[in-house]
């Protein structure tokens, strides 16, 4: 029998608090004008005390599983750039917490923002060769560039969840054109918290490898792995004859420009934003999908829209986890950021007791000599 492969459920999840790019240009003395146009950005989001990449991959991956699921999924791909441990996987907590089956290969997976396409791209593999099995592929990133440098202004938070099934009711994934080239653009060596980034490079190793991979193929919408809306403008671009049109980009770049760089998943958010935001049918329509990751690693591939993915896609959800987030000052703003550094260096942390977790079901409530303790609230 004939079958596709492909994403069946899909959502995303970023945290409560969020600053406006005003307030940080008004902290940083600096043209708000370079953030807003220049980099296309509005607000971006911000990790809390007692929230991490564990956290925010269950609350996506929770929206979309039931319990039929479970007994079906044999592999967990948890993509980060954002890890807290060399070792053990971040999927192995995610597995806990979600209670799935113990015959489940889990394992996270590395390539700066590439890692959760090349797991997706896995994922449908595993799936055409085992068709009545599910894979639960995360990514979950904290874009954390350090206080007072260029890379600030392009920060956020957040996690998308798919679940890649056969006769997919989101979508059908193709397989797609890669390019790889060992470059220094942006990496985190095991020494630092913040990477190491040579701006300019990034962006025209970017775009090279755009060209590089690109088909010779008109799309009517095109999502771009996305660091900063600007980003997005400057792909469409090099695109040439085949650009889409600047209508239909503003919609891939919506829900991205209001919550900042989440690495992995921002190329998903972008194809999220098209979904949800464009009112009009897309059903059996292709969209043209870029994932770059630096290092660096490009895959240009397409996605067919199921019939079923507006029933499917939890899309209040998701809006309502964009709209309810609460405004932050430049001093909030320095201040939990300084604190998720301190707790991603310390092996004992506990969380303040005058933070109260807002709006979120999994919590990290301690760290103590190493160990990291989360708890699930059923009343968030
Ligand atoms: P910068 O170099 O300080 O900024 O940082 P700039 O001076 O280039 O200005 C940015 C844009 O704003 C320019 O426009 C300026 O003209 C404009 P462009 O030339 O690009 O069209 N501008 C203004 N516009 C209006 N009013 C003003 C004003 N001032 C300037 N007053 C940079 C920018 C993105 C380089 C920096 O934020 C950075 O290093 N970010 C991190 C790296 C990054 O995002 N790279 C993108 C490609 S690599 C990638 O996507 C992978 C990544 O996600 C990581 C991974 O794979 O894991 C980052």
């Amino acid at each position: 029998m004939k079958y596709t492969v492909g994403i069946d459920k899909m959502s995303f999840y970023t945290t409560n608090y969020v600053i406006d790019m005003s307030e940080l240009a008004r902290g940083r003395d600096m043209d708000v004008n370079k953030c807003k146009t220049g980099i296309g950005q509005e607000k971006m989001s911000i990790i809390s005390p007692y929230e991490d990449v564990i956290t925010m991959a269950c609350e996506a991956a929770n929206d979309i599983l039931s319990e039929e699921d479970i007994p079906d999924i044999e592999m967990v791909l948890f993509a980060t750039e954002s890890g807290f441990d060399f070792s053990k996987s971040s999927g192995i907590y995610l597995h806990k917490l979600l209670h799935l089956k113990p015959n489940c290969r889990v394992l996270e997976i590395k390539q700066a923002c590439y890692a959760a396409t090349g797991a997706l791209q896995m994922a449908c593999d595993f799936v055409r060769s085992n068709n009545n099995k599910k894979c639960l592929v995360v990514s979950s990133d904290i874009a954390w560039y350090g206080f007072k440098t260029s890379g600030e202004i392009t920060q956020g938070c957040g996690a998308v969840a798919m679940l890649v099934t056969s006769n997919p009711r989101i979508c059908k994934v193709s397989q797609g054109h890669v390019f790889v080239n060992n470059v220094n653009d942006f990496y985190r060596p095991s020494y630092s918290h913040e990477p190491i980034v040579n701006g300019k490079l990034s962006i025209k190793t970017y775009l090279d490898i755009l060209n590089k991979t690109m088909q010779k193929q008109k799309f009517s919408y095109f999502c771009f792995h996305m660091p900063f809306a600007t980003m997005s403008d400057k792909a469409n671009k090099t695109l040439g004859d085949n650009q889409i049109s600047q209508e239909h980009l503003e919609i891939a770049k919506q829900f991205g420009k209001y919550v900042g760089n989440i690495y992995n998943g921002s190329l998903y958010l972008s194809l999220l934003s098209v979904l949800i935001n464009e009112p009009k049918d897309l059903s059996k329509q292709d969209i043209g999908m870029f994932s770059y990751g630096s290092g660096s690693i490009g895959e240009f591939f397409s996605v067919t829209i199921s019939e079923s993915y507006k029933e499917i896609l939890q899309s209040d959800v998701i809006k309502h986890r964009i709209e309810r987030r609460k405004e932050i000052s430049f001093e909030e703003y320095e201040s939990m950021l300084s604190t998720f550094v301190e707790r991603e260096s310390s092996s004992n942390f506990m969380l303040e007791s005058s933070l109260t977790p807002k709006y979120c079901k999994f919590i990290l409530e301690k760290i103590e000599n190493g160990h990291r303790y989360y708890k699930k609230s059923n009343e968030n």
